[in-house]
């Protein structure tokens, strides 16, 4: 199977695709936050076939994307009290919702849990094709398991090239990491990843929240978040601590066939940095990281350091992000 690149702001695009998730197939689409690999996620089959594309492992479930808050009732068996107050502040946005599933949700879209993870997607593509189809879509990030999540059409065609019929081509991701996953099933909301919403924005609005261990490997809540994931495949070490010191660090380890994901203000010349952002400038830095990381990749080099960002606002999630790439391995010059 050729895998073709469609333009999504052609009408006809959406209609192609959305004739593909009815029959069961899958489609990789644009979100503000990553490309997503959809599938019918009333459609057991359907959603096998997300599992099988990616090589995701079984017990680890799948967001469902809706296009309005109606089309939330019928996947849940309870909407909690500030289910309201979040979709008015935060939908269409970057911001998942875990609550108690209803039976009309297939088992393997929540790898047989009771609940499930619902979101409304703010990219408009998203939109008319969920609305095209007429179906809730599921979708996973488009990248096969472990690796860095796509946030360009070119990123998914590399990846998933042959394996599936169409990428709905929306243009670069404007947030550039996944959603915030939060669980409102339980009584005080809990943060299970940090993402395009931040935690202070989540606090403001609903007071008491929890934050889970989201690099703790023993048994996080959300499935996800305890495999080693955005990884490329050289080894990552991130240096953590102030940025002049965490440059010079680099600088004076760096070997020829190594690489660095470097902040553009403390970068240094040399062939193998990559940068992806301002210090300080977590939006740029989000929006540019998993590039970033294909890049290092690309590279083929044996090593790789990573310089990471205060964990404020967005720098939680960019910071979360690299940790998870390097499998925590980290070396913390703040420390000493
Ligand atoms: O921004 C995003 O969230 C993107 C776009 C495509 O929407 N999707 C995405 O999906 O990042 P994925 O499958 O790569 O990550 C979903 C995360 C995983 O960590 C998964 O374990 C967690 O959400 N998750 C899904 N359903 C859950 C549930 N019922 N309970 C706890 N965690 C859940
Ligand atoms: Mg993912």
């Amino acid at each position: 199977m050729e895998t073709i690149i469609l333009n999504a702001n052609d009408p006809e695009s959406i209609s192609r695709c959305a004739d593909v998730i009815r029959s069961g197939g899958l489609v990789a689409i644009p979100t503000e936050t990553v490309y997503g690999l959809g599938a019918n996620a009333l459609d057991e089959n359907a959603v096998a076939g997300i599992f099988a594309t990616k090589g995701r492992q079984p017990d680890n479930p799948l967001i469902v994307h809706v296009a309005s808050v109606d089309d939330v009732k019928p996947l849940v068996s309870f909407i909690p009290e500030v289910f309201e107050t979040l979709a008015n502040k935060f939908w269409p946005g970057p911001l998942t919702l875990i609550m108690k599933k209803s039976d009309l949700v297939p088992s393997n879209v929540t790898a047989g849990g009771h609940t499930v993870a619902i979101r409304i997607p703010e990219h408009s593509a998203a939109l008319s094709l969920i609305r095209a189809s007429g179906c809730p879509i599921a979708a996973p990030s488009a990248n096969p398991s472990g690796q860095p999540s796509p946030t360009k059409a070119i990123h998914v065609k590399s990846d998933l090239d042959g394996v599936i019929p169409y990428i709905l081509d929306g243009g670069d991701c404007r947030v550039g990491l996944e959603s915030t996953v939060l669980d409102i099933s339980e009584d005080v909301p809990r943060i299970l990843r940090p993402g395009g919403v931040t935690s202070d924005e989540l606090a403001a609005l609903l007071g008491a929240i929890e934050i889970d261990g989201t690099l703790s490997t023993d048994a996080p809540r959300s499935p996800g978040m305890k495999y080693r994931h955005y990884a490329p495949n050289a080894p990552v070490t991130v240096v953590l601590g102030a940025p002049d010191t965490t440059a010079d660090y680099i600088r004076e380890n760096m070997c020829a066939d190594f690489a660095a994901l470097m902040f553009d203000d403390y970068a240094f010349n040399h062939p193998n940095v990559v940068t992806y952002g301002d210090s300080t400038d977590y939006v740029a830095q989000a929006a540019h990281l998993f590039d970033a990381l294909r890049k290092l990749d690309d590279m083929n080099s044996t090593a790789i350091f990573a310089q990471a960002p205060h964990e404020n606002g967005l720098g939680r999630a960019v910071a979360n992000r690299i940790k998870k790439a390097a499998g925590n391995n980290i070396v913390d010059l703040g420390k000493k």
